[in-house]
């Protein structure tokens, strides 16, 4: 389709101009302090919803931030793609390591950095972009709906309910994100599995409180070490998670379906200078491949207590805390490992503290078909526009909702991500390549072409 490929090199300085715009909001939903800057961002998508050509665009209202809803209804008897991206974004903090500050987009070497970047503006806005570029020239294929959220990053606890209530305004016959990333623009690929997600709290107290160090340090336990002593624990000397019960539902892959993931490029050595780290480190017996897509794993996300603050001071803390994360797999469920998690956490405490386990929010592991008539699209349009077959990949993060589709709307979703792992999502300096952003805007339509003659 060269067309599509003229359009874009025609309006690409206003696609990326649109596009800086919308990361110019602090649409932080973590933070109630940028309470003003996730609702501005609702407003501005639902204003470029419309200059694209939805119909019966809506900023709908939520006990926590608005979904922004729109719509093109061509031909109720053409297939209906139901597109879910997220506005809002991950706290850009800290901010001193960015080099360029988060909410000002900012080119270098020919990616934008940018706090949501990639992860979700730079990529939901590639369908906004699409979609204008289908009905301006007449190339609509499918129906299309439109389903953007703002709190995707803080658990997307309103859009279930939402969900529920809005079943018949969102039927559609494929959901598709692209919130995702490939292994990069030489290598496309597509991600036919989340992880699921099970996030605590833990709080561990000891004395009632604080104490002198030298006074009574030796007599009293310190939670801070207690609570260090019972997070090392957490995985054995093969890092397994020491955790009983917990691989019980763990689905595992047959030797070809892991050989067949290991196939992917992965360069080693390549991944390791990146990062900056010497050696890598997992559950022994699978690859780094599969550390990060078909096993689960926990992870502590924050530890604190006691002085953190300037110089010394010497202090026993009363209470330690930290927040802990587990990634989960096909068949393990979020509401067990969390309830497995507390039992486990609780037995192994000393008497000398007392903790308690707070959960946050979960989300369920997906795998997505990759026999269906939108897998297939996808793989399509991708093959066209990189002139390579897309390789099936399993993610390593997140988006819970995507379960929730199957169960409440009983629809598939297909994961068009472009972003790559590289793009320093939920860290500073997020980025997303040009490239990848505009290479995006053309295979969308060509998906949705494909869609429509496979769906027939
Ligand atoms: N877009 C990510 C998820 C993702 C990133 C999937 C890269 C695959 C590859 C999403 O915004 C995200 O960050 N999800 C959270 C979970 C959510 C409940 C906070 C995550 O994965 O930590
Ligand atoms: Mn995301
Ligand atoms: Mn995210």
């Amino acid at each position: 389709m060269q067309k599509i490929k003229d359009y874009v090199e025609a309006h690409k300085e206003r696609f990326l101009n649109e596009l800086f715009e919308l990361l110019r909001f602090p649409s932080v939903s973590a933070d109630p302090q940028f309470k003003e800057g996730v609702l501005h961002t609702a407003e501005y998508v639902a204003e470029k919803l419309k200059e694209a050509g939805a119909d019966n665009v809506e900023i709908c209202a939520t006990a926590g931030y608005p979904i922004v809803y729109g719509e093109k209804i061509i031909n109720p008897s053409l297939p209906t793609i139901l597109v879910y991206g997220h506005y809002d974004v991950q706290p850009a903090d800290p901010l001193e390591l960015w080099e360029t500050p988060p909410f000002e987009p900012t080119v270098r070497d020919g990616k934008i950095y940018a706090r949501g970047a990639a992860d979700d503006k730079g990529q939901f806005y590639m369908h906004v972009k699409a979609f204008e570029y289908m009905v301006q020239n007449d190339q609509l294929a499918c129906n299309v709906k439109f389903m953007i959220e703002g709190e995707e990053e803080v658990g997307s606890a309103n859009l279930g309910i939402f969900v529920r209530e809005n079943k018949e305004r969102l039927k559609a016959d494929v959901v598709v994100i692209s919130d995702t990333s490939m292994i990069s623009l030489e290598t496309p690929s597509l991600e036919t599995g989340l992880r699921g997600l099970s996030y605590v709290e833990v709080e561990v107290t000891g004395p009632n409180r604080d104490l002198h160090s030298g006074v009574y340090g030796g007599a009293v336990a310190n939670p801070a070490t207690i609570l260090a002593q019972m997070i090392a624990s957490l995985h054995d000397s093969n890092n397994h998670i020491a955790i009983p019960g917990f691989y019980d539902d763990v689905v595992e892959l047959t030797a070809e379906e892991r050989k067949a993931l290991n196939e992917a490029p992965f360069d080693i050595e390549e991944y390791k200078a990146d990062l900056g780290v010497n050696e890598l480190w997992g559950e022994k017996g699978y690859t780094a491949i599969e550390h990060t897509g078909i096993r689960p794993t926990l992870e502590v996300n924050g530890i604190w207590g006691g002085y953190i603050g300037e110089g010394a001071k010497t202090v026993l803390p009363s209470k330690a805390y930290a927040k802990i994360s587990m990634r989960l797999v096909p068949n393990q469920s979020s509401e067990n490992i969390t309830a497995l998690f507390k039992a486990h956490f609780e037995s192994i405490a000393p008497k000398s503290v007392t903790v308690k386990v707070k959960p946050h929010h979960g989300g369920e592991p997906v795998v997505t078909p990759t026999d269906s008539a939108a897998y297939k699209a996808a793989e399509q349009a991708l093959q066209e526009t990189f002139n390579k077959k897309p390789i099936p990949t399993r993610g390593g993060g997140s988006i819970p909702i995507v379960a929730l589709f199957e169960q409440e709307l009983k629809i598939k979703t297909v994961l068009l991500g472009f972003g790559l792992d590289s793009d320093n999502l939920h860290s500073p300096n997020e980025k997303y390549g040009i490239e990848n952003y505009l290479k995006g805007i053309e295979t969308i339509p060509l998906f949705h072409k494909y869609y429509a003659a496979l769906s027939k």
